[in-house]
Parts: structure tokens; C-alpha cells; sequence
């Protein structure tokens, strides 16, 4: 409690666990069907969050400035026309100044090195909304939804698939599921593999006999299956990528003949947004298909790391 959160890669399985456990917990607490005498607590009453995003967002941005609200607190959205930084003052020079007005920093970036210089120069937590490398509440998100269909500790001994690009979705996520005891089947295009220091940590928690296979073949990767995922071939920044990625990641699309080899059940999981030519209509919106859930738990996943960084909890 209390530190950054840049990626799932720097957490211990411990603190993990503690973040998905508090996520359910504010999940039954504040949803609206749930059913209270009493108004719920405000733990974040009086914590201000401010929110640089150099890039765009829909569920990152509305999220974290819903469940801030939710919880008592303050979040301050500051695009890139309304803040000084990428303009006119350095990365660090804003962490110094934004330290001194608000209590925690989240910051959704181009470069991971971004991240790093804020942490360097916050005396406040941060919270990394996304960088080229990770996007560690987004596998929060995904983690939850899935403890939500196979229960608590219900990840342990499934295999989680990833057809797609090897980016900051699958960087993180595949660090996530090892640390909960699944098996990591990824399948990547020649050229787009995991970061090899990803790939490290990830070998390094997995346990109980559990395996990383990496390899080209999606056919390969969803074999045995309790979850296919993939994300957008061409990630905010590669748009001028697009034509190129396209014609290399043709023969990736998620759709259901993929699911022959899975397993019974399989699921479908997406960070959003979506686009048709990584995963068809028949999937996405099919009864496999758990993306809208995942979206919603984005918000009680991003709520329970601030919580954590203020050293709150609600259980
Ligand atoms: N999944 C996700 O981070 O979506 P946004 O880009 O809309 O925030
Ligand atoms: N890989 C995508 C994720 C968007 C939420 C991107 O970085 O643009």
C-alpha cells in the first residue's frame, strides 16, 4: 500500500491479490443494486487525483473520475491543451508542482520512461493509466472479471490466451494470470513478440507446473483455452502502422473456429476499444463474450488502487 503502481510486473503476487480482493469488496459495497441501510462510506473524502492524459481515453478517463467521485474524492482530468507539460514545462517540473496540490498522480503516456520520471519526481503515488509497455489496470480489470465467472482463486490451474500483438495488454496480463496460477499461451505475429524482460517475470512467478508458451500459431496459442483475449492491432501512436500491421497480422482475427481446440465454456475478453478486424462480430458480441463486465470493472478495479495508495480499505 502506499507506492506506485507502473505495471504488474513491479507488484508481488501478494499485493495483487490485495487489489483484486478490494476491488470486489467496493464492487458489492457501492453498486447501486447493492443493497445498504446506510449511505456508503466516502474513504477518499478530502483526496484530490490528478489526471494527466497525453493521449485519448473512454473507460481510463470516465472510470477513474466516476469511482474518484464515488469515494469522496476529487479527480482533476487535465488533457494535454489544458496543462502546461508537453508544451511549455518538463515532465519533471510537473511532478514537483502537481505534488504539492494533489495526493496522487495518474498519468496515461506515450513512453514508459514517462512514468518512471514521475515517479522520480512525485512525492505523491502514481499510477501508470497506460504507457506503450503496460497497462496494469486494465489487468486488474480483466483478473476481477474472470475471479467474477470462475470465482475466487478461480484463475488457478486455467489457461489464459492471447492472440494479437505482443503489447502493453498482454505485458501485463500475462504477468497477472502467472502470479494467479494460469497457464500463459501467447501467439504473436514474426516482429511483435512480448518484451523479453516481460516474458522473464513471467516465467518467474509462474508456479505449481504451470507454463508460458510463446509462439506464432494463434491455432497453437488456444489450445486448451478458458479465456481468449486479444486487443487492436495498431495502438494509439501507430496509427501511420496501420495499413502495415494489418497485411502482417492477417490470419490473427479472433473468431469461433479458434475455439475448437478450447476448452468448454471459453471465454472472449477485450480491453476496448475494439475494432472488427482483430476479433469478428460472432465473438464479440456472442455468449462467450465478457467485454462489457470487464469494462465496468475497470472503474471498481482503478477505485481500489487509490484506495490502497491511501492506505483505505472497505473490507
Ligand atoms: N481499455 C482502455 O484503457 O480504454 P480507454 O482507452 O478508453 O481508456
Ligand atoms: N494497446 C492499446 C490499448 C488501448 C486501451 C493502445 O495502447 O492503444
Amino acid at each position: 500500500a502506499g507506492g506506485n503502481f507502473t505495471s504488474i510486473s513491479a507488484l508481488e503476487p501478494g499485493q495483487l491479490r490485495s487489489l483484486l480482493d478490494e476491488s470486489h469488496a467496493l464492487k458489492a459495497l457501492y453498486r447501486p443494486s447493492a443493497p445498504s441501510a446506510t449511505p456508503p462510506p466516502q474513504p477518499l473524502a478530502g483526496t484530490s487525483v490528478a489526471m494527466i492524459f497525453q493521449k485519448r481515453s473512454t473507460r481510463t478517463r470516465v472510470s477513474t473520475e466516476t469511482g474518484v467521485t464515488m469515494l469522496g474524492g476529487h479527480p482533476l482530468f487535465l488533457a494535454p491543451t489544458d496543462i502546461q507539460l508537453g508544451v511549455n514545462e518538463s515532465v519533471r517540473d510537473t511532478a514537483s508542482v502537481l505534488s504539492r496540490f494533489n495526493d496522487v498522480i495518474l498519468a496515461r503516456v506515450g513512453h514508459t520512461s514517462t512514468i518512471e520520471e514521475l515517479c522520480e519526481h512525485s512525492t505523491k503515488p502514481v499510477i501508470n493509466a497506460l504507457c506503450n509497455k503496460y497497462h496494469p489496470l486494465q489487468t486488474l480489470a480483466d483478473l476481477m472479471t474472470l475471479e467474477e465467472k470462475w470465482g475466487r482463486g478461480g484463475v488457478d490451474g486455467r489457461t489464459i490466451s492471447w492472440v494479437g500483438d505482443g503489447n502493453n495488454i498482454i505485458h501485463d496480463l500475462m504477468v497477472g494470470g502467472a502470479m494467479l496460477g494460469a497457464n500463459v499461451r501467447v501467439a504473436t505475429p514474426p516482429g511483435y513478440e512480448c518484451a523479453p524482460d516481460v516474458v522473464e517475470r513471467t516465467r518467474e512467478v509462474l508456479h505449481g507446473g504451470r507454463e508460458l508458451k510463446l509462439t506464432p500459431d494463434a491455432s497453437v496459442a488456444c489450445e486448451g483455452a478458458d479465456v481468449i483475449v486479444t486487443d487492436t492491432w495498431v495502438s494509439m501512436g501507430e496509427e501511420d502502422q496501420y495499413d502495415q500491421k494489418v497485411a502482417e497480422f492477417a490470419g490473427y482475427q479472433v473468431k469461433e473456429s479458434l475455439y475448437e481446440k478450447a476448452n468448454p465454456g471459453a471465454l472472449f475478453m477485450h480491453c476496448l476499444p475494439r475494432h472488427p478486424e482483430e476479433v469478428d462480430d460472432e465473438v464479440f458480441y456472442g455468449d462467450r463474450s465478457v467485454v462489457w463486465q470487464e469494462a465496468e470493472n475497470r472503474m471498481w478495479t482503478v477505485m481500489s488502487v487509490v484506495m490502497a495508495q491511501r492506505g483505505k480499505s472497505v473490507q
